[in-house]
C-alpha cells in the first residue's frame, strides 16, 4: 500500500520516509520545502508534491494521484518560542492544515492516519516517567496545536472509521546520516554546537532546577528510533481495516539526561571544552520531561536502541558537513 508523508521532506519525515522505503512500503510526499534543508533529496522513485497542507488541490492531488491508503502526517510548525509570538500561524499551520488534510483523506476513502505529536502536550509534568495518562496542560500554543491535534485524529476516527495513531516525540536528536541531519538550530545539542565552533561557552538555561545537577532532565531520543517507531505502528494501522485501532503514545528511552550531562558527551565527541556560561531559566521549561516508554514496546513491541553517544556524535557529522571549519584540529572523529 501507498503512504503520503505529509512533511516528509523535513528532518523527522526524511528519516520515516527512508526506513518505510527500506521496509518495502511505497511512500509519496506533500511538502512545502519551508523547512527542508537546501540540497536534500528524497530516496529515488519517491514522488514529491510540493505544496502546503492548507492547499486542498495539493492534498488531493497527492491522494488521489497515488491511490494513497494510509497518511502520516508530519508537516507542521515546531518552535515553541514562535508559538507564542504567532498564534495564529500555529493554529492555523498545524490544527486547519491537519483538518484539511484529514478531511481529503476521509473522502479519499484513506482509513489509516497517524499524527506527529509531541510531549508538549503534557507541559510540566510532576512525576518521574510520563505515561500517556498523565493530564495534559500544554504551556504554550504549539503544544496545545499538537493536543487538539491529537482530539481531532480521534474524534474523526471515531466518526468516520479510521485507525489513528499519535505519537507523542521527546527531545528527537541525532541523524542517520549527515543529509539527513537538522538543519535548524534550535534545540540543545545544534545550540551548543553554535556557540561552540562560534568561540563561545555553551549556554545553560538555569542550574538551579529541583534536579540531582541543578540543570533540567530530559528524555533525549535518536531520531532513527523516531522513524523505526514510525514503521512499526504503520504495521499495526495497515494490519487494521475495520478503523478500531485509536493509540496515543510516548516515544522516548524512558531515561533522563541532565543538560549538564549532555554538555558533557558533546565536549568528549567534539573535542571542545564545554564549561558552561549559566545564565537565567528559561522561562516555561519544566524541571523534568522523561517518557515512560511502557505503552509503546507493549503496543507495537519497540524499542530504542540508540544511545546519547550515538545522537551527538551524529549530529556533529551532520553539523560539520554544513560547516565547514567547525571540526577541531586534531579532535577524534567520531566512530
Ligand atoms: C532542552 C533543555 C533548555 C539550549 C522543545 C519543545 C518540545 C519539543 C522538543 C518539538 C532545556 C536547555 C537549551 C541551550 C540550555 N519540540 N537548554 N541551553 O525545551 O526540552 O523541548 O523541543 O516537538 O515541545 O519544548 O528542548 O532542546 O530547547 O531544551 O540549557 O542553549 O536544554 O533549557 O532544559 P525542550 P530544548
Amino acid at each position: 500500500m501507498t503512504w503520503l508523508l505529509t512533511g516528509g521532506a523535513g528532518y523527522i519525515g526524511r528519516h520515516v520516509v527512508q526506513q518505510l522505503v527500506a521496509a518495502g512500503e511505497r511512500v509519496v510526499v506533500l511538502d512545502d520545502l519551508s523547512t527542508a534543508a537546501p540540497g536534500a533529496r528524497l530516496p529515488d522513485g519517491v514522488p514529491l508534491i510540493v505544496g502546503s497542507t492548507l492547499d486542498r488541490a495539493a492534498v488531493d492531488a497527492a491522494l488521489r494521484g497515488h491511490e494513497v491508503r494510509g497518511v502520516l502526517h508530519f508537516a507542521a510548525k515546531k518552535q515553541v518560542g514562535e508559538s507564542v509570538a504567532r498564534p495564529f500561524h500555529y493554529y492555523r499551520e498545524n490544527l486547519t492544515g491537519l483538518q484539511n488534510v484529514l478531511e481529503a483523506a476521509v473522502e479519499a476513502g484513506v482509513r489509516r492516519f497517524l499524527l506527529s505529536s509531541s510531549a508538549a502536550v503534557y507541559g510540566m509534568p510532576d512525576v518521574d516517567l510520563v505515561t500517556e495518562s498523565a493530564p495534559c496542560t500544554p504551556m504554550n500554543p504549539y503544544g496545545e496545536t499538537k493536543l487538539a491535534g491529537e482530539w481531532l485524529v480521534s474524534s474523526a476516527g471515531r466518526a468516520h472509521g479510521l485507525s489513528t495513531v499519535s505519537l507523542r516525540y521527546f527531545n528527537v536528536a541525532g541523524a542517520a546520516s549527515p543529509e539527513l541531519s537538522d538543519a535548524g538550530a534550535h534545540n540543545l545539542i545544534p545550540m551548543v554546537f553554535e556557540r561552540l565552533t562560534a568561540g563561545r561557552a555553551p549556554q545553560v538555561f538555569g542550574a538551579d532546577y529541583p534536579t540531582p545537577d541543578g540543570t533540567c532532565v530530559r528524555d533525549f531520543i535518536h531520531v532513527s528510533d523516531i522513524a523505526s517507531a514510525h514503521v512499526a505502528a504503520a504495521r499495526r494501522l495497515a494490519a487494521d481495516p475495520a478503523g478500531r485501532t485509536r493509540l496515543t503514545l510516548n516515544i522516548g528511552r524512558g531515561e533522563g539526561v541532565s543538560v549538564r550531562e549532555m554538555l558533557d558527551v558533546i565536549g568528549a565527541v567534539t573535542g571542545y571544552d564545554t564549561t558552561p556560561e549559566i545564565t537565567a531559566r528559561r522561562p516555561g521549561d519544566p524541571a523534568r520531561v522523561v517518557a515512560s516508554a511502557e505503552l509503546i514496546h507493549r503496543e507495537l513491541d519497540w524499542t530504542a536502541r540508540h544511545g546519547v553517544e550515538e545522537m551527538v556524535a551524529s549530529a556533529w557529522e551532520g553539523w560539520c558537513a554544513r560547516h565547514p571549519g567547525a571540526r577541531r584540529p586534531g579532535a577524534r572523529r567520531p566512530a
